[in-house]
């Protein structure tokens, strides 16, 4: 068991890839703290990682509201008695967010939020528990579309996750000498709802997203959260401030 006896607090866990990295980490050996806004797709997260013997608290939190996620992680302390990973996985990409010149303000404004206060959030109330806990491992999930631009923008989301590897080599510099790693990881295109529910529907835009993929899919949530797993375990503790592609190719692709 590569995570045993790990606390770890995973946010977006009620959905795609957050979901799946609260029942891998548990089958790892994980004690998991699945937080997110959606208390139903939490349940299920519960219910899916239970049927494999996973050990998962589900918390209900708003990662934009300070109070809120202040609450969520002095209830993961409380329940496992420490914390030793922050799986900073919750995200938005908003069908109205395009290009900057026909994107509204509170569009940009909610990706924000959500996207940067969000970690923003996360670490200032985990970190001081990651110290007493003697270190750790925070694991930002940015994008592949921070790397490289694109023709059919979202210009809000793009700009929100080039701040999360912006603020991983930060985080990395500061608390590294404090045995508390922080990397980053960009998922190319994953077929999980974010992606699925709207974008996906257009066959066009499927067919335009795919064509671009050496590797001739879209990626599973297992792809990115194998990596998340190695990060998170003791493995990887010479791993800091690490940017870590994991996209099928798609941004090694110039035509
Ligand atoms: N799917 C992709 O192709 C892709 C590619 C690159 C990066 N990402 C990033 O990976 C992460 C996970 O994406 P996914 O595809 O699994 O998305 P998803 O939509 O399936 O899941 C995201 C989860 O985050 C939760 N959430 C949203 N706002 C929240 C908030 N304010 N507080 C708490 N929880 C909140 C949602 O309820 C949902 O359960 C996101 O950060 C996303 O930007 C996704």
């Amino acid at each position: 068991m590569r995570l045993k006896d790990k606390v770890c607090f995973i946010t977006g866990a009620g959905s795609g890839m957050g979901r799946t990295a609260a029942i891998l980490f548990a089958q790892q050996g994980a004690k998991v703290a699945a937080v997110d806004l959606n208390p139903e797709g939490l349940e299920e997260t519960v219910r899916l990682g239970a049927e494999q013997g996973g050990n998962i608290l589900a918390l209900t939190c708003n990662m934009t509201r300070a109070a809120e996620v202040a609450k969520a992680v002095a209830a993961t302390v409380e329940h496992f008695g420490k914390l030793n990973v922050l799986y900073n996985n919750a995200g938005i990409m908003l069908a109205e967010d395009r290009s900057v010149v026909d994107t509204e303000e509170a569009v940009w404004d909610k990706t924000l939020a959500v996207n940067v206060k969000g970690i923003y959030l996360a670490c200032k109330y985990a970190i001081p528990e990651m110290r007493r806990s003697g270190g750790g491992s925070i694991i930002n999930i940015a994008s592949f579309v921070a790397l490289i631009g694109c023709s059919v923008p979202q210009d809000a989301y793009t700009a929100s996750k080039g701040a999360v590897i912006a603020l991983t080599k930060s985080l990395a510099v500061q608390f590294g000498p404090e045995g508390i790693r922080s990397n980053a990881i960009c998922p190319g295109p994953i077929e999980t709802p974010l992606m699925t529910e709207w974008l996906l529907t257009d066959p066009e835009a499927k067919a335009v997203r795919l064509a671009r993929n050496p590797s001739g899919r879209f990626g599973r949530t297992e792809d990115i959260v194998n990596l998340g797993v190695y990060l998170a375990s003791d493995e990887s503790t010479w791993t800091n401030g690490a940017v870590m592609v994991v996209d099928g190719g798609i941004t090694s692709n110039y035509f």
